[in-house]
């Protein structure tokens, strides 16, 4: 018997009452309810994995939960202030006690924070540390079991971690989210060294302006339709999906035409 979909912490429960969902393969991705971790579920989800997918705000996680929910895909969504130790901890469970395995995580949430350096608020330094960097570490530590597991399996195992250009160059007014998306870099690379050999890929994506939200404070300097598409992100995550265990991809950068570094 199904139960009817319900508006809780886990919004589509389209499941067998007391059953684990049955996917073959299962992926987090966090901040998917808007911009790149959106496209990024919407490829997971057409490559056919079961998807837990989490954000901050709930109206706005739940309308891109059935988005997806519509598109056809497995899903639950978990709101979360991904800030917080205990709220990464509950999407890490939902997720296990919905799935019971993990293939794919993608660390995609993220926030910037413009300041020059003289008036950079305490707060918002931690709250791009927290966002950017924290969550990232803590997400690895509360996934390593299910990642193994996986990694035994088939040693396909992938963890996204979204950067920025700004992780590649220090970016001046964006100093601390350029040093946390370094960090992302720097924590990556760690990873692929510490856990590669279990068959744990990990890829820091590192993308110039990308046409999300995050961007509209600028879409005044620089029109949307050049910048680059969230779909383009998302392509890369499905060539790392068919990339062969003996192929680890440390990162990938996302520049726009004449740009470099
Ligand atoms: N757009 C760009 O040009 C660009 C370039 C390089 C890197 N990036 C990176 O790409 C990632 C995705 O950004 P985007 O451009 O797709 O922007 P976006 O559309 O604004 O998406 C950001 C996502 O992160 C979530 N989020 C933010 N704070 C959170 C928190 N405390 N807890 C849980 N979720 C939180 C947001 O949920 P709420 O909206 O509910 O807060 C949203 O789902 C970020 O890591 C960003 O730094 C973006």
């Amino acid at each position: 018997m199904l139960r009817a979909p319900a508006r809780v912490a886990g919004f589509i429960e389209g499941r067998p009452e007391g059953e684990q969902m049955a996917a073959k393969r299962a992926a987090i991705v966090t901040g998917a309810s808007s911009g790149i971790g959106l496209a990024i579920a919407r490829v997971l989800g057409q490559e056919g994995y079961g998807l837990t997918v989490a954000a901050r705000r709930p109206e706005k996680l739940e309308a891109a939960a059935e988005g997806l929910a519509g598109e056809g895909f497995e899903l639950q969504a978990i709101q979360a202030n991904l800030g917080d130790e205990a709220e990464v901890q509950k999407v890490v469970s939902a997720h296990k006690e919905r799935y019971g395995r993990l293939d794919v995580l993608v660390n995609n949430a993220g926030v910037g924070v413009g300041a020059p350096v003289a008036e950079i608020e305490t707060k918002r330094i931690d709250m791009q540390i927290d966002i950017n960097l924290r969550s990232i570490v803590i997400f690895y530590r509360e996934c390593i079991e299910m990642l193994r597991a996986s990694a035994s399996e088939h040693r396909e195992t992938l963890v996204v971690n979204t950067s920025s250009i700004s992780g590649k160059h220090g970016e001046a007014w964006l100093s601390v989210y350029s040093a946390t998306k370094h960090a992302v870099v720097g924590w990556t690379e760690a990873m692929n060294k510490e856990i590669g050999n279990d068959g744990i890929k990990s890829t820091a994506l590192c993308p110039a302006f990308v046409d999300t939200p995050m961007t509209d404070f600028v879409k005044g300097q620089v029109a949307a339709e050049e910048m680059i598409r969230p779909e383009d992100i998302a392509e890369s995550v499905r060539f790392l999906l068919r990339t062969s265990p003996a192929c680890v991809v440390p990162e990938i950068m996302f520049v726009r035409p004449g740009e470099g570094l």
